[in-house]
Formats: structure tokens, C-alpha cells, sequence
């Protein structure tokens, strides 16, 4: 696997391959079968595939998030190796930002202030501002994103359609534990006792799903919500039932219409997200 740190580097080693098709799996490491997935998918549909690894600071409203979010470099290098990823691109915060708070960017837009950007202000603007920068460094021909990150991948689209980007954007399906925990690299900061309780996130997930149909929906959520801050370190942040194109609000559960169950769950101090399409 190559390894690139600048993005001189990288642009030199892409100056001799634009004649390929590349996908790219941009992350933030501490790589996992949830990121491993999106890498066999690019896998198969590209000549190249180009991960990069950078914990983007400006997509943290949070610092100790920030401080403790887990960074296991070496060890990310030798999964990627062993999964074939052709390139790796893993520059230092100071090679992707340059000229201060003004390269920021924003969306006047529903999606971005919503769920998570409510709860976590400037989060999607950190995010389109990364996710931008490596889309014109590497213009890749297909990018792939986790619906792990349900609402994120709805903004980059938004951002991709605004800039008319040619990039294909790939969504990939959850990646789970056999319990139903959605992997994540926050889940290396939960110990033993909260490992045991977060998978009821997801549990409780199925549940509403199970029972969402012909009942009063809210009485559903207000009963799923109660439930797990019944669970001892558990604080549910939201827990919502949304439309799946746009995350409006809804109250009804229609035939022949897609919705969407998401949550941000805290366990201990550590913020967990997760989702289920529903029709
Ligand atoms: P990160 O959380 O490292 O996730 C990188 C990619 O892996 C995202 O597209 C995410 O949705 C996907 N992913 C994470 N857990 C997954 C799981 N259990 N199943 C399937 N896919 C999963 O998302 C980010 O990094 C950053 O915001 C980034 C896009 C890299 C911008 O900084």
C-alpha cells in the first residue's frame, strides 16, 4: 500500500492514474469491519481505491470528544495493507487547513441544522469542509459512505449537488456486531459494563419497528425512550421518527413511504448514533 502525507504527494502519484477509475473511503481511523466494508465495495467497482485516514477537527464541538477520539495509526496501516487498499492518504491538520476559519463552509439548509446539527453545532460544516477538500484533491470517480451516518451522507449529497460535482456517491449498509451494536470507533471508549447495555440501542430500534404500525407513534417513541434511560449510564439525546429523503417530521407511518428511526444515545459520556429504514 502507498502511503501518502502531503497532499503534494498524493497529487502527484493521482497526476500519473486520472486515466483510472477511483473510489474513495474517506474515514477518521481507528479502522474497523464497518470501514473494511466500504473498502471491498470500492474494491469492486474501481481500478484504484483511495482510503484516507484524518481526525478532522473542525467537525468536533466537543473537545475531549476531540482529544480522546481513538488513534491506533499503525495498527489502521496493517488492515488496510491486509485488505488490499491500494492507497492511503493520511495528512497531518496542518496540511489540511491553511488559512484559518474563513475556509469553513455552510449550508443554509434544513439537513444541516437538524437532529445531529442540532445537538452538535458547526458538525456538518467541519464535515462538507473536510469531505470538499479531499473530493478536489482527489476527484475521485465514486466516494462511499456508511448509513451509520444516515443524516451525513444526506448532507454530502446536498454538497455534491450544490458544487454539480461529478462523483458518484455510494451508500453502504450498517455494520453490526453480532448483538446488533452498529460497529463504530467510539465503541473502543465504552467499557465492559456499557458494551453489555449499548446494544439495547438497537434492540430498542427493532422494537419500535415492530410495533409502529396502526399505533400512536409518539406514545411508541415517549415508551422507547423511557425504556432505555430506565438502563443504569443511559441518556437517550433523541430518538425520532423522520421522513428518509428529507428528515422531516412525522407523525404518520403511511404505506408505500420510507421513514426513518434515528437516535443519538449517550453511554457513560460516550455519544452513540444509529438508524432503521422502516418501509
Ligand atoms: P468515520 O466515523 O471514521 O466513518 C468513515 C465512514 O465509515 C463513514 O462513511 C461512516 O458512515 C462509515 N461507517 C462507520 N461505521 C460504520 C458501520 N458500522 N457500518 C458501515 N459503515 C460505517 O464519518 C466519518 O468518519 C467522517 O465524518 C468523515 C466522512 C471521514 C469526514 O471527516
Amino acid at each position: 500500500m502507498l502511503i501518502f502525507k502531503t497532499k503534494s504527494g498524493i497529487l502527484n502519484y493521482l497526476r500519473k492514474n486520472r486515466d483510472k477509475s477511483i473510489g474513495f473511503v474517506p474515514t477518521m481511523g481507528a479502522i474497523h469491519e464497518g470501514h473494511l466494508s466500504l473498502l471491498e465495495k470500492s474494491k469492486t467497482e474501481n481500478e484504484i481505491t483511495i482510503c484516507s485516514i484524518f481526525v478532522n477537527p473542525t467537525q468536533f464541538n466537543n473537545t475531549e470528544d476531540f482529544e480522546k477520539y481513538p488513534r491506533t495509526l499503525d495498527n489502521d496501516i496493517l488492515l488496510l495493507d491486509q485488505n488490499e487498499c491500494q492507497v492511503l492518504f493520511a495528512p497531518e491538520v496542518t496540511e489540511m487547513y491553511t488559512s484559518g476559519e474563513n475556509e469553513i463552509l455552510d449550508f443554509e439548509s434544513p439537513l444541516f441544522s437538524l437532529l445531529e446539527g442540532e445537538f452538535r453545532p458547526g458538525h456538518f460544516a467541519g464535515v462538507v469542509t473536510i469531505v470538499k477538500k479531499f473530493f478536489d484533491i482527489i476527484r475521485p470517480t465514486r466516494a462511499y459512505f456508511g448509513l451509520k451516518d444516515y443524516q451525513q451522507f444526506l448532507v454530502i449529497n446536498e454538497m455534491v449537488d450544490y458544487y454539480e460535482m461529478p462523483i458518484v456517491l455510494v451508500p453502504c449498509p450498517i455494520v453490526r456486531q453480532i448483538n446488533g451494536l452498529a460497529l463504530s470507533s467510539r465503541n473502543a471508549r465504552l467499557d465492559e459494563h456499557q458494551l453489555g447495555v449499548a446494544p439495547e440501542i438497537y434492540r430498542t430500534l427493532k422494537w419500535i419497528k415492530e410495533n409502529v404500525e396502526g399505533e400512536n407513534m409518539n406514545k411508541i417513541l415517549r415508551q422507547a425512550i423511557k425504556q432505555l434511560d430506565s438502563l443504569p449510564e443511559v441518556k437517550v439525546e433523541y430518538l425520532e421518527l423522520r421522513n428518509s429523503q428529507d428528515l422531516f417530521t412525522t407523525d404518520l407511518v403511511r404505506e408505500g413511504k420510507e421513514y426513518i428511526l434515528l437516535a443519538a444515545v449517550f453511554v457513560g459520556k460516550i455519544r452513540l448514533i444509529d438508524n432503521l429504514l422502516i418501509g
